[in-house]
């Protein structure tokens, strides 16, 4: 789309709010909003002053009447209401993200805002519905009123369910989001995270999540009376959820509705729901691929602090250097270089310099090296959760960082209390997590976090936030007691926990040995760690391996070639836990790439051709299992072929147990 399409579609905006007062109705105490199609509509309702909302998609029940409202301290609440007004409003643009899984996106919605006020009381409640073709979001909005601050201990909004569905969840009980996702029916959950998936019982996917997540706690979900989920906000230590200076917006609750698990991948109604970029020049953000001084510790080969193994030595960092050089890759992450790793860091993270290099880590040296090649070092700054002593040293460590011209830092937060008092995600969190990421941009640094809050598409407004963990990824396979990451794990989180935005996984391993923690290892054949690069989506992707494990293996070429920015996405075939196929036009070329994967079960599957351009031949480069490869017992055979194949054909794969195949389509 070009500048004069974008401004046809601005001018949209305006000629589809006066026509749509066609489209909604209100009478006194019930009003309905519809989607731009018309297939998707919210009805909200008073009775008694308890105001509710529901969810129809084409006449059938989303969301019954569920309650909406708030909880305030000294045995307070705000959940009695007079309806005092409504607004309507049309929205339609499409705007181009810097980096992302599509170029364009188009934020299309009808909007409905219900005025509230207290019954019997003076203050205020704005509730603001967005309706797009694939879901729904909502916000409270407590607009300038007499009263100018709140104290929330919860919030009363539910989702009641028309039947008891199944959802794919994590617990909440896990602060860092590193956990295996379980399916079960709701009534079976205890409280959970979002994003939720949800399966109903008529086959259609759900995924309950929130958006524009700023200066409030995250949301949870707990169950109540089987098939309701009520809203579960984090509490500070002391038990109040929020503090709210008037006027303040909640962040967007949102429900994507999906006819099969690819359209919750490809609905961007959670970027959406955020505000446009506050970066005006985004071009110092660059995409890419990075390998570093990371998995040789998690495997006990080296060491994070100084000693006869330290691993972030100006030695071998020259090495990786060279690898990255060698081979097109763009970063070098350096862990474990900065003084504070001794003992138990995790519990001592006052004591983390983030200036102080270690004696054999020179600083200038490295990346005068790394950019004489091409490279650039990705900085670390693992805080061990201890905020105050970071945000003590924030400016001073980004300025050191940026003076040696380093704009990626990954930064960590383990320990499962900010400061040994506060959740990662309480308002405290959400507060710490933002001050980083703004302070960050100040220095032209983009941001990978790791132990961060859920992500909630910040990244529309803070394209400096690239990448986040908040997930169970490839370290687990390198320690985890239980063996690692079963074979389904990759075929549920593009569905679950990748809804909430890009995920830094780390995958990429071509050695199956792990001589350190035997037992526990990479639980998937080689190819499969191949197509995971297509299938989960990071704008920044780390290759994790040792590079002495690529060296002169043809698969590597994969990871070479796989670029880490999209045009498009499509989901061309998945089944949650099962398996899935991905489909990615590279941002800047005409290939197309490829990534199926299978869970602990071997299949074949007939990928239908059909995103390629209609009129063009593409040579496929095809990296599959080897005929004899097995996850267990033979995790790297593997096998390449090439094909010449059009948009009309069908191509047939074979992926082993826990298998995948990956293909780079490049057009003639
Ligand atoms: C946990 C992070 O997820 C991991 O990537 C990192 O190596 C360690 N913390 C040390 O900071
Ligand atoms: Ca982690």
């Amino acid at each position: 789309m070009n500048m004069k399409q974008l401004t046809v579609f601005k001018q949209m905006v305006y000629f589809l709010g006066i026509l749509y007062s066609f489209f909604a109705c209100c009478n006194n105490d019930s009003m309905t909003v519809k989607s731009p199609d018309g297939k998707i509509e919210v009805k909200v309702s008073a009775n008694n002053h308890r105001v509710s909302y529901a969810v129809n998609k084409e006449n059938k029940e989303v969301i019954l009447p569920s309650k909406l409202g708030f909880v305030l301290e000294d045995g307070d609440s705000l959940n009695r209401f007079t309806i005092t007004g409504t607004q309507y409003a049309s929205f339609d643009e499409t705007w181009e993200q810097p980096w992302g899984e599509s170029r364009f996106v188009r934020n299309h919605y009808n909007e409905l805002k219900v005025l509230l006020q207290e019954a019997g009381g003076n203050r205020k409640v704005n509730i603001i519905f967005r309706l797009f073709n694939d879901g729904v979001g909502y916000r409270y909005e407590f607009p300038q009123q007499e009263v100018d601050s709140l104290v929330i201990l919860t919030e009363e909004t539910e989702f009641k369910m028309p039947y008891v569905h199944d959802a794919w969840w994590i617990p909440a009980s896990d602060p860092y989001y590193e956990c295996i996702t379980t399916r079960s029916a709701i009534s079976k959950l205890d409280t959970v995270r979002t994003p939720l998936t949800i399966e109903t019982t008529d086959g259609k996917y759900l995924a309950i999540h929130e958006a524009n997540l700023t200066n409030y706690p995250k949301m949870n979900l707990t169950v109540k009376d089987s098939a309701t989920l009520c809203a579960s906000l984090v509490p500070w230590s002391n038990g109040v959820a929020a503090y709210v200076k008037i006027p303040f917006s909640t962040p967007w609750r949102t429900l994507i509705i999906g006819e099969k698990p690819g359209d919750l991948v490809t609905s961007y109604l959670m970027l959406n729901l955020n505000e446009p970029s506050k970066i005006e020049d985004t071009s110092w953000l660059k995409p890419g691929k990075y390998i570093g001084i990371w998995w040789e510790m998690h495997l006990g080969k080296g060491t994070w602090y100084y000693g006869p193994n330290h691993g972030a030595t100006t030695t071998n960092l020259k090495k990786y250097i060279d690898f990255a050089a060698a081979n097109g890759i763009s970063g070098v992450l350096a862990e474990g270089w900065n003084e504070g790793w001794e003992g138990d860091w995790t519990k001592h993270g006052n004591e983390l310099d983030f200036t102080k290099p270690y004696p054999d880590f020179n600083i200038k040296e490295i990346t005068d090296y790394a950019r004489e090649k091409g490279v650039s070092m990705i900085g670390h700054h693992e805080t061990a959760a201890a905020t105050l002593n970071y945000e003590r040293q924030l400016d001073k460590a980004f300025a050191f960082y940026q003076k040696y011209g380093v704009n990626i830092v990954k930064t960590g937060y383990v320990n499962p209390l900010m400061d040994f008092k506060e959740a990662h995600d309480s308002q405290y969190g959400v507060r710490h997590y933002r001050k980083v990421i703004e302070t960050a941009a100040k220095y032209h640094i983009a941001i990978d976090n790791h132990e961060p809050v859920m992500p909630t598409g910040i990244e529309r407004t803070w394209p400096n936030l690239m990448t986040q963990e908040a997930i169970r990824g490839q370290e687990h396979n390198a320690w985890s007691p239980d063996g690692g990451n079963p074979p389904e794990h990759t075929t549920v989180v593009p569905f679950t926990r990748g809804l909430a935005g890009p995920m830094d996984f780390t995958f990429g391993t071509f050695n199956f040995k792990n001589e350190v923690y035997p037992g526990t290892r990479v639980n998937t054949t080689l190819c499969k760690q191949l197509a995971l690069f297509v299938v989960i989506y990071s704008p920044l992707q780390m290759a994790s391996d040792l590079p002495e494990n690529y060296e002169g293996i043809k698969a590597f070429d994969f990871i070479k070639d796989v670029p880490t920015d999209w045009d498009k996405t499509r989901v061309v075939d998945a089944e949650i836990g099962n398996y899935s196929i991905f489909a990615r036009k590279d941002r800047n070329s005409s290939d197309w790439y490829v990534g199926c994967i299978t869970d602990e079960n071997a299949r074949e599957l007939d990928i239908s051709l059909d995103f390629l351009d209609a009129d063009a031949k593409y040579i496929a480069q095809i990296y599959a299992d080897g005929d004899d490869a097995d996850w267990k017992t033979n995790p790297t055979s593997f096998k390449y072929e090439e094909k010449t194949l059009t948009a009309s054909e069908t191509l047939h794969v074979k992926l082993a147990t826990s298998g995948g195949c990956a293909i780079r389509f490049i057009k003639q």
